[in-house]
């Protein structure tokens, strides 16, 4: 019999959205109620890093081990990821009967973050993309990114933007079976590669409501949610892909931090509402405030996803400007941590 473990590893980025995902029109197959748009980050200092490997031998059936902990993998998400990508393998098989049956053995993946899991840094993004592609890696698919985010976007929808580096649309497609919901290359990020994010961890704590609960939560009972799905979101996805494509970072900063604004307005809008910024992020965004209005023009962004913890855009030539201001400003404000768990400076793009 066939005992060999077949073995492939790959790496996967963070992304950071600057127009936000947050509704699910199917939360079965993660289709959202609106496109979004993110900005990849550099591997080096955000990433996930996973190898898949798979073996007759494997007796226990599948295994997900995160950070040296064996976690649950019994969720629909999961689940549906190893599914597809089981069915890709078999047709693989299928049509090639010299192709070794790996999609009947039992799958063992091994995931590493270098970066702390529990700090709602977008993890499962990340998390998501690099099961995928290693999965793919491991069974020697033929599929491209934007195929392979077909299937990450049913583990976390905002894994889909993880396959692809630089600034990445994921269109929200029309169709009910999700073929057409997939991420799709804006530009790479080679075509604004001075663009920095500067993370600044408020809280490592996990996030109180989970997105998928906060998402339902707003969908069923916010009136804001309705004019954000059907024109601000639109019209900031237009804006959005224009100031990439011109490097207009003054209309990339409005945009991004007035999206952000819109969606944590709709969260607040929830009934009963959720607070996912606290007094530290409201005074991060005070601190961007006046960093822009010493410049005398925008030359840094925050945005927040569901969490208290801010990500700051700015430029590479305005990196002393933005840095400095904020160790003055956020040094001695109570819950804010300096250091090895504090800000995160210089996180470069990825291609
Ligand atoms: O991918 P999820 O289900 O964890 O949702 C992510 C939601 C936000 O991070 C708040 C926004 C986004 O587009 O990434």
């Amino acid at each position: 019999a066939d005992n060999k473990v077949y073995r492939a590893s790959t790496t996967a980025p963070v992304n950071i959205a600057v127009v936000k995902y947050w509704g699910k029109r199917d939360a079965k197959l993660n289709l959202p109620t609106n496109s979004s748009l993110s900005v990849t980050l550099s591997q080096a200092d955000l990433r996930t890093l996973t190898t898949a490997s798979c073996s007759a031998s494997y007796t226990e059936g599948d295994s997900l081990m995160l950070n040296g902990e064996l976690s649950d993998i019994s969720g629909a998400r999961t689940q549906a990821c190893f599914r597809e990508l089981r069915a890709r393998r078999a047709a693989l098989e299928a049509a090639n009967s010299a192709f070794p049956k790996l999609s009947a053995m039992p799958l063992k993946l091994v995931s590493e973050n270098n970066f702390p899991t529990a700090a709602g840094l977008a993890s499962s993004a990340a998390g998501f993309a690099a099961l995928v592609q290693a999965i793919a890696n491991l069974y020697e698919l033929a599929d491209s990114p934007a195929q392979l985010s077909l299937v990450a976007r049913q583990g976390s929808g905002s894994a889909c933007r993880s396959l692809f580096g630089g600034y990445v649309a994921w269109r929200m497609g029309e169709k009910a079976d999700g073929s057409d919901s997939v991420a799709d290359l804006v530009a790479p990020a080679s075509h604004w590669p001075n663009m920095k994010a500067l993370i600044l961890v408020v809280s490592a704590a996990k996030k109180g409501v989970s997105s998928s609960s906060g998402m339902q939560q707003t969908v069923a009972t916010s009136g804001l949610f309705q004019q954000r799905i059907t024109q601000i979101v639109p019209a900031n996805m237009k804006t959005m892909e224009e100031a990439i494509k011109d490097k207009d970072f003054a209309t990339f900063a409005e945009v991004t931090m007035r999206d952000s604004n819109s969606f944590h307005a709709c969260c607040a809008d929830t009934y009963p509402p959720i607070f996912y910024m606290n007094d530290v992020s409201r005074a991060a965004i005070r601190a961007v405030e006046s960093i822009n209005a010493e410049a005398g023009k925008t030359i840094a962004a925050y945005t927040f996803d569901a969490g208290p913890n801010c990500v700051v855009y700015y430029l590479q030539e305005d990196e002393s400007a933005v840095l400095g201001a904020f160790t003055g400003v956020l040094t001695g404000v109570s819950g804010w941590k300096e250091g090895s768990a504090g800000a995160k400076s210089s996180v470069k793009l990825e291609d």
